[in-house]
Protein backbone atom coordinates (compact mmCIF):
# COMPACT_ATOMS: atom_id res chain seq x y z
CA UNK A 1 0.00 0.00 0.00
CA UNK A 2 0.88 3.71 -0.92
CA UNK A 3 3.48 5.13 2.18
CA UNK A 4 4.04 8.68 0.95
CA UNK A 5 3.51 11.43 2.47
CA UNK A 6 0.38 13.14 3.09
CA UNK A 7 -1.10 15.88 0.97
CA UNK A 8 -3.48 18.62 1.73
CA UNK A 9 -6.58 18.01 -0.34
CA UNK A 10 -7.05 19.79 -4.02
CA UNK A 11 -8.67 22.93 -4.45
CA UNK A 12 -12.40 22.10 -5.01
CA UNK A 13 -14.58 25.06 -6.58
CA UNK A 14 -17.06 26.45 -3.54
CA UNK A 15 -19.92 25.64 -5.27
CA UNK A 16 -19.09 21.48 -4.92
CA UNK A 17 -19.51 21.77 -1.45
CA UNK A 18 -22.28 20.70 0.81
CA UNK A 19 -22.52 23.57 2.74
CA UNK A 20 -20.91 22.43 6.21
CA UNK A 21 -23.14 24.40 8.31
CA UNK A 22 -26.41 22.80 7.14
CA UNK A 23 -24.81 19.82 7.74
CA UNK A 24 -23.75 20.48 11.28
CA UNK A 25 -27.14 21.85 12.16
CA UNK A 26 -28.79 18.70 10.52
CA UNK A 27 -26.49 16.48 12.95
CA UNK A 28 -27.44 18.37 16.05
CA UNK A 29 -30.93 17.79 15.58
CA UNK A 30 -30.63 13.88 14.78
CA UNK A 31 -28.24 13.80 18.00
CA UNK A 32 -31.28 15.18 19.63
CA UNK A 33 -33.54 13.06 18.33
CA UNK A 34 -31.25 10.17 19.04
CA UNK A 35 -31.81 11.00 22.43
CA UNK A 36 -35.64 10.80 22.23
CA UNK A 37 -36.19 14.77 22.18
CA UNK A 38 -38.08 15.11 19.50
CA UNK A 39 -39.87 11.92 18.85
CA UNK A 40 -42.19 11.23 15.92
CA UNK A 41 -43.01 14.43 15.45
CA UNK A 42 -39.54 15.01 13.77
CA UNK A 43 -40.66 12.29 10.93
CA UNK A 44 -42.03 15.39 8.58
CA UNK A 45 -39.44 17.48 9.12
CA UNK A 46 -37.07 14.67 7.93
CA UNK A 47 -39.59 13.88 4.80
CA UNK A 48 -38.89 18.08 3.76
CA UNK A 49 -35.13 17.27 3.63
CA UNK A 50 -35.27 14.67 1.88
CA UNK A 51 -37.52 16.24 -0.74
CA UNK A 52 -35.14 19.40 -0.81
CA UNK A 53 -32.28 17.24 -1.48
CA UNK A 54 -33.60 15.87 -4.81
CA UNK A 55 -34.18 19.35 -6.01
CA UNK A 56 -30.93 19.91 -7.25
CA UNK A 57 -28.61 17.94 -9.60
CA UNK A 58 -26.11 16.15 -8.06
CA UNK A 59 -28.10 15.64 -4.45
CA UNK A 60 -29.75 12.00 -3.17
CA UNK A 61 -32.26 11.63 -1.24
CA UNK A 62 -31.85 9.69 2.02
CA UNK A 63 -33.52 9.40 5.65
CA UNK A 64 -31.01 9.54 8.50
CA UNK A 65 -30.90 5.93 9.95
CA UNK A 66 -30.88 6.82 13.90
CA UNK A 67 -29.30 3.67 14.55
CA UNK A 68 -25.91 4.89 13.21
CA UNK A 69 -25.13 8.04 14.31
CA UNK A 70 -21.70 8.67 15.98
CA UNK A 71 -20.35 11.27 19.29
CA UNK A 72 -17.38 11.74 16.39
CA UNK A 73 -17.24 15.03 14.97
CA UNK A 74 -17.86 14.41 10.95
CA UNK A 75 -14.96 14.69 8.69
CA UNK A 76 -14.89 17.56 6.29
CA UNK A 77 -16.40 17.20 2.69
CA UNK A 78 -13.11 18.60 1.47
CA UNK A 79 -11.01 16.33 3.04
CA UNK A 80 -14.01 13.19 2.08
CA UNK A 81 -13.61 13.46 -1.31
CA UNK A 82 -9.92 15.22 -1.81
CA UNK A 83 -7.82 12.52 0.34
CA UNK A 84 -8.33 9.22 -1.24
CA UNK A 85 -7.56 5.71 -2.41
CA UNK A 86 -8.46 4.61 -5.54
CA UNK A 87 -5.77 3.34 -7.42
CA UNK A 88 -6.99 2.99 -11.06
CA UNK A 89 -6.82 7.41 -10.80
CA UNK A 90 -3.21 7.24 -9.18
CA UNK A 91 -1.70 6.49 -6.21
CA UNK A 92 -1.61 9.47 -4.34
CA UNK A 93 -3.86 10.77 -2.73
CA UNK A 94 -5.07 13.91 -4.24
CA UNK A 95 -5.21 12.08 -7.90
CA UNK A 96 -8.31 10.34 -7.69
CA UNK A 97 -10.04 13.66 -7.11
CA UNK A 98 -7.86 15.12 -9.83
CA UNK A 99 -8.35 12.01 -12.45
CA UNK A 100 -11.55 10.67 -11.72
CA UNK A 101 -13.57 12.83 -13.73
CA UNK A 102 -13.07 10.69 -16.71
CA UNK A 103 -15.04 8.28 -14.84
CA UNK A 104 -18.43 7.63 -16.51
CA UNK A 105 -21.13 6.83 -14.44
CA UNK A 106 -23.80 5.93 -16.60
CA UNK A 107 -25.19 3.51 -18.17
CA UNK A 108 -23.67 1.44 -15.52
CA UNK A 109 -24.85 -2.31 -14.96
CA UNK A 110 -23.16 -4.67 -12.07
CA UNK A 111 -23.65 -8.42 -12.67
CA UNK A 112 -24.64 -10.27 -10.27
CA UNK A 113 -24.34 -14.00 -10.73
CA UNK A 114 -22.63 -17.54 -9.47
CA UNK A 115 -23.83 -19.18 -7.21
CA UNK A 116 -27.38 -18.01 -6.85
CA UNK A 117 -30.85 -18.92 -8.18
CA UNK A 118 -31.81 -15.54 -9.99
CA UNK A 119 -28.63 -14.17 -11.89
CA UNK A 120 -29.09 -10.84 -13.33
CA UNK A 121 -27.43 -7.80 -14.48
CA UNK A 122 -29.12 -4.68 -13.17
CA UNK A 123 -28.60 -1.39 -14.28
CA UNK A 124 -27.40 1.00 -11.08
CA UNK A 125 -30.66 3.09 -11.38
CA UNK A 126 -32.89 -0.53 -10.60
CA UNK A 127 -30.15 -0.77 -7.65
CA UNK A 128 -30.90 2.49 -6.28
CA UNK A 129 -34.48 1.32 -6.04
CA UNK A 130 -34.11 -1.99 -3.94
CA UNK A 131 -34.92 -0.31 -0.55
CA UNK A 132 -35.16 3.25 0.87
CA UNK A 133 -31.98 4.69 0.63
CA UNK A 134 -30.93 5.68 4.41
CA UNK A 135 -27.87 7.84 5.75
CA UNK A 136 -25.64 6.23 8.32
CA UNK A 137 -22.49 7.73 9.55
CA UNK A 138 -20.00 5.16 9.66
CA UNK A 139 -16.11 5.57 10.80
CA UNK A 140 -13.85 4.27 7.56
CA UNK A 141 -10.27 2.85 9.05
CA UNK A 142 -7.40 2.76 6.26
CA UNK A 143 -4.97 0.03 6.65
CA UNK A 144 -2.39 3.01 6.26
CA UNK A 145 -3.00 4.33 9.54
CA UNK A 146 -5.39 7.27 9.18
CA UNK A 147 -9.32 7.71 9.72
CA UNK A 148 -12.41 9.56 8.68
CA UNK A 149 -16.36 9.65 10.10
CA UNK A 150 -18.45 10.03 6.86
CA UNK A 151 -22.23 10.08 6.33
CA UNK A 152 -23.18 7.71 3.50
CA UNK A 153 -26.19 7.01 2.04
CA UNK A 154 -26.85 3.63 1.22
CA UNK A 155 -29.20 0.74 1.26
CA UNK A 156 -27.97 -2.77 3.21
CA UNK A 157 -25.98 -4.84 0.81
CA UNK A 158 -28.22 -7.95 2.31
CA UNK A 159 -31.33 -6.13 0.59
CA UNK A 160 -30.15 -7.07 -3.02
CA UNK A 161 -28.28 -10.55 -1.56
CA UNK A 162 -31.74 -11.95 -0.34
CA UNK A 163 -33.48 -10.88 -3.92
CA UNK A 164 -30.57 -13.41 -5.54
CA UNK A 165 -31.09 -16.19 -3.74
CA UNK A 166 -27.76 -17.92 -3.18
CA UNK A 167 -27.43 -21.74 -3.04
CA UNK A 168 -27.01 -23.42 -0.15
CA UNK A 169 -23.16 -23.63 -1.86
CA UNK A 170 -22.70 -19.90 -1.51
CA UNK A 171 -20.05 -19.21 0.86
CA UNK A 172 -18.57 -15.96 0.16
CA UNK A 173 -19.00 -12.94 -2.37
CA UNK A 174 -16.61 -11.74 -4.58
CA UNK A 175 -16.87 -7.81 -5.67
CA UNK A 176 -15.21 -6.88 -9.00
CA UNK A 177 -14.44 -3.44 -10.09
CA UNK A 178 -14.42 -1.25 -13.26
CA UNK A 179 -10.91 -1.59 -14.64
CA UNK A 180 -11.07 0.25 -18.30
CA UNK A 181 -7.85 1.99 -19.28
CA UNK A 182 -9.74 4.30 -21.11
CA UNK A 183 -11.26 6.45 -18.34
CA UNK A 184 -8.62 4.93 -15.60
CA UNK A 185 -5.06 6.27 -16.24
CA UNK A 186 -3.51 4.76 -12.91
CA UNK A 187 -4.67 1.10 -14.84
CA UNK A 188 -1.25 2.28 -16.76
CA UNK A 189 0.71 1.21 -13.44
CA UNK A 190 0.76 -2.22 -12.28
CA UNK A 191 0.45 -1.91 -8.93
CA UNK A 192 -2.08 -4.05 -8.73
CA UNK A 193 -3.06 -6.59 -10.89
CA UNK A 194 -6.67 -4.97 -12.22
CA UNK A 195 -9.23 -5.71 -11.87
CA UNK A 196 -9.62 -4.53 -8.56
CA UNK A 197 -11.13 -7.41 -6.62
CA UNK A 198 -12.47 -7.48 -3.00
CA UNK A 199 -14.20 -10.25 -0.88
CA UNK A 200 -16.48 -11.25 1.72
CA UNK A 201 -17.54 -14.20 3.78
CA UNK A 202 -21.66 -14.01 2.98
CA UNK A 203 -22.20 -13.69 6.49
CA UNK A 204 -20.11 -10.76 6.76
CA UNK A 205 -21.81 -9.32 3.62
CA UNK A 206 -24.95 -10.11 4.57
CA UNK A 207 -24.40 -8.12 7.78
CA UNK A 208 -27.00 -5.24 8.42
CA UNK A 209 -23.90 -3.01 8.64
CA UNK A 210 -22.37 -3.63 5.09
CA UNK A 211 -23.94 -0.78 3.24
CA UNK A 212 -24.23 -1.15 -0.64
CA UNK A 213 -23.29 2.79 -1.16
CA UNK A 214 -24.71 5.35 -3.38
CA UNK A 215 -23.99 8.89 -1.81
CA UNK A 216 -22.18 10.79 0.50
CA UNK A 217 -22.93 14.20 2.64
CA UNK A 218 -26.36 14.23 0.95
CA UNK A 219 -24.88 13.94 -2.41
CA UNK A 220 -24.24 11.34 -5.20
CA UNK A 221 -21.16 9.37 -4.87
CA UNK A 222 -18.51 11.77 -6.02
CA UNK A 223 -16.30 9.68 -8.37
CA UNK A 224 -13.15 9.79 -6.41
CA UNK A 225 -15.49 7.94 -3.67
CA UNK A 226 -16.24 5.24 -6.56
CA UNK A 227 -19.31 6.39 -8.20
CA UNK A 228 -21.65 5.20 -8.77
CA UNK A 229 -21.67 2.35 -6.54
CA UNK A 230 -19.41 0.69 -3.96
CA UNK A 231 -19.44 -1.17 -0.59
CA UNK A 232 -18.77 0.18 2.77
CA UNK A 233 -17.66 -2.52 5.34
CA UNK A 234 -17.28 -0.30 8.41
CA UNK A 235 -15.87 -3.30 10.28
CA UNK A 236 -12.68 -3.73 8.36
CA UNK A 237 -9.86 -2.02 7.24
CA UNK A 238 -10.98 0.50 3.74
CA UNK A 239 -9.49 -1.79 0.94
CA UNK A 240 -12.05 -3.96 1.52
CA UNK A 241 -14.73 -1.09 0.62
CA UNK A 242 -14.29 -1.60 -3.07
CA UNK A 243 -15.25 1.14 -5.35
CA UNK A 244 -17.02 1.27 -8.69
CA UNK A 245 -18.36 -1.87 -8.59
CA UNK A 246 -19.64 -3.81 -12.18
CA UNK A 247 -19.57 -7.38 -10.76
CA UNK A 248 -20.66 -9.28 -7.47
CA UNK A 249 -20.28 -12.92 -7.71
CA UNK A 250 -21.28 -15.61 -5.54
CA UNK A 251 -18.71 -18.64 -4.83
CA UNK A 252 -17.85 -21.63 -2.80
CA UNK A 253 -14.34 -20.81 -2.30
CA UNK A 254 -12.54 -17.96 -0.38
CA UNK A 255 -11.81 -15.63 -3.53
CA UNK A 256 -8.68 -14.29 -4.17
CA UNK A 257 -8.26 -10.33 -3.35
CA UNK A 258 -6.57 -7.87 -5.50
CA UNK A 259 -4.48 -6.57 -2.11
CA UNK A 260 -4.23 -10.46 -1.07
CA UNK A 261 -2.29 -11.75 -4.16
CA UNK A 262 0.05 -8.76 -4.19
CA UNK A 263 1.56 -8.63 -0.63
CA UNK A 264 -0.05 -12.09 1.02
CA UNK A 265 1.73 -11.66 4.08
CA UNK A 266 0.52 -7.76 4.54
CA UNK A 267 -2.89 -8.18 3.68
CA UNK A 268 -5.34 -11.07 4.77
CA UNK A 269 -9.03 -11.72 3.73
CA UNK A 270 -10.42 -11.14 6.87
CA UNK A 271 -8.77 -7.40 7.04
CA UNK A 272 -11.11 -6.87 10.53
CA UNK A 273 -9.21 -3.47 12.00
CA UNK A 274 -7.38 -5.21 14.57
CA UNK A 275 -5.09 -2.86 16.78
CA UNK A 276 -3.42 -6.09 18.74
CA UNK A 277 -2.47 -7.08 15.47
CA UNK A 278 0.27 -5.02 13.56
CA UNK A 279 1.01 -4.23 9.92
CA UNK A 280 4.51 -6.47 9.29
CA UNK A 281 5.73 -2.87 8.88
CA UNK A 282 3.63 -0.46 11.27
CA UNK A 283 1.78 -0.45 14.44
CA UNK A 284 -2.29 -0.73 14.04
CA UNK A 285 -2.43 -0.11 17.95
CA UNK A 286 -3.20 3.84 16.62
CA UNK A 287 -4.21 6.49 14.18
CA UNK A 288 -4.95 9.77 12.40
CA UNK A 289 -8.32 11.31 12.18
CA UNK A 290 -7.64 13.67 9.14
CA UNK A 291 -8.72 16.66 10.05
CA UNK A 292 -7.47 16.23 13.76
CA UNK A 293 -4.71 19.01 13.14
CA UNK A 294 -1.28 19.14 13.90
CA UNK A 295 1.29 18.49 11.54
CA UNK A 296 2.98 15.60 8.96
CA UNK A 297 5.55 14.33 11.55
CA UNK A 298 3.91 14.86 14.96
CA UNK A 299 0.14 14.28 13.74
CA UNK A 300 -2.19 13.50 16.81
CA UNK A 301 -3.19 10.17 17.15
CA UNK A 302 -6.19 8.28 18.92
CA UNK A 303 -6.52 4.47 19.75
CA UNK A 304 -7.49 2.25 17.57
CA UNK A 305 -10.88 0.12 18.28
CA UNK A 306 -11.20 -3.75 18.71
CA UNK A 307 -13.35 -4.21 14.82
CA UNK A 308 -13.25 -0.25 14.74
CA UNK A 309 -15.35 0.20 17.41
CA UNK A 310 -18.15 -2.23 15.75
CA UNK A 311 -17.65 -4.78 17.80
CA UNK A 312 -20.40 -5.50 19.76
CA UNK A 313 -22.26 -5.77 16.23
CA UNK A 314 -19.76 -8.29 14.53
CA UNK A 315 -17.48 -10.05 17.04
CA UNK A 316 -20.14 -12.80 17.39
CA UNK A 317 -19.32 -13.46 13.68
CA UNK A 318 -15.71 -14.69 14.46
CA UNK A 319 -16.38 -16.75 17.60
CA UNK A 320 -13.63 -18.95 17.66
CA UNK A 321 -11.38 -17.96 15.55
CA UNK A 322 -8.11 -17.25 16.14
CA UNK A 323 -8.06 -13.83 14.51
CA UNK A 324 -4.38 -13.43 14.70
CA UNK A 325 -4.31 -16.45 12.18
CA UNK A 326 -7.65 -14.79 10.21
CA UNK A 327 -6.07 -11.76 9.66
N1 LIG B 1 -11.57 0.42 -4.62
C1 LIG B 1 -10.94 0.42 -5.80
N2 LIG B 1 -11.59 -0.01 -6.89
N3 LIG B 1 -9.65 0.85 -5.94
C2 LIG B 1 -8.92 1.28 -4.86
O1 LIG B 1 -7.75 1.65 -5.01
N4 LIG B 1 -8.91 1.68 -2.43
C3 LIG B 1 -9.44 1.19 -1.15
C4 LIG B 1 -10.97 1.33 -1.07
N5 LIG B 1 -11.60 0.90 -2.32
C5 LIG B 1 -9.55 1.29 -3.58
C6 LIG B 1 -10.92 0.86 -3.51
C7 LIG B 1 -8.83 1.81 0.01
S1 LIG B 1 -7.20 1.38 0.35
C8 LIG B 1 -9.50 2.66 0.83
S2 LIG B 1 -8.81 3.23 2.28
C9 LIG B 1 -10.85 3.14 0.48
O2 LIG B 1 -11.28 2.67 -0.79
C10 LIG B 1 -10.86 4.65 0.48
O3 LIG B 1 -12.15 5.15 0.26
P1 LIG B 1 -12.38 6.73 0.18
O4 LIG B 1 -11.35 7.28 -0.78
O5 LIG B 1 -13.78 6.93 -0.27
O6 LIG B 1 -12.14 7.26 1.57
Amino acid sequence: MNRQRDELGPAIPASEITPRAVFEQRRTIIRAAAAGVFGAALAPWFARQAFAQTAAGGKLASRPNLQFVLPDKLTSYKDVTGYNNFYEFGTGKTDPARNAHTLLTRPWTVSVDGLVKRPKVYDVDELLKLAPLEERIYRLRCVEGWSMVIPWIGVPLAELIRRAEPTGNAKYVEFTTLADPKQMPGLSVKVLDWPYVEGLRLDEAMHPLTLLTFGLYGEVLPKQNGAPLRIVVPWKYGFKSAKSIVRIRFTEREPETSWHRAAPDEYGFYSNVNPAVDHPRWSQATERRIGDGGNALFPPRRKTLPFNGYAEQVAPLYAGMDLRKFF
